[in-house]
């Protein structure tokens, strides 16, 4: 499992805002190589919150929220 309160460490002192995003989401990611482990979590809560307009919503205001906690924890 990948440390995640190095990211920004790991990324020359920048956070990866937009690539956590599409990482977490994981709805627009094509794998080329080898399979994800990690569930498709933009898809898990979309489902979780009923599955319609309103849920898409919410899935970016977790996602963001994810993101923001992720921040906060960076070493
Ligand atoms: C909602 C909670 C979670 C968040 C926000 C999250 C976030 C992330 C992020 C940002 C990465 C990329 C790290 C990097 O590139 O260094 C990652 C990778 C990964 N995560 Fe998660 N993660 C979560 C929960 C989980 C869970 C529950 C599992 C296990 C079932 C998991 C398994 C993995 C694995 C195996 C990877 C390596 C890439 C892959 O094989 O898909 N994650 N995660």
């Amino acid at each position: 499992m990948p440390n995640l309160t190095t990211l920004r460490k790991r990324q020359g002192d920048h956070f990866p805002e937009e690539t956590l995003r599409k990482i977490i989401d994981g709805r627009n990611i094509v794998v080329y190589h080898g399979t994800r482990y990690m569930p498709v979590w933009g898809y898990e809560f979309w489902i979780e919150e009923g599955a319609d307009e309103e849920a898409e919503k919410k899935v970016t205001i977790i996602i963001r929220n994810l993101i923001s906690y992720i921040e906060s924890i960076q070493k």
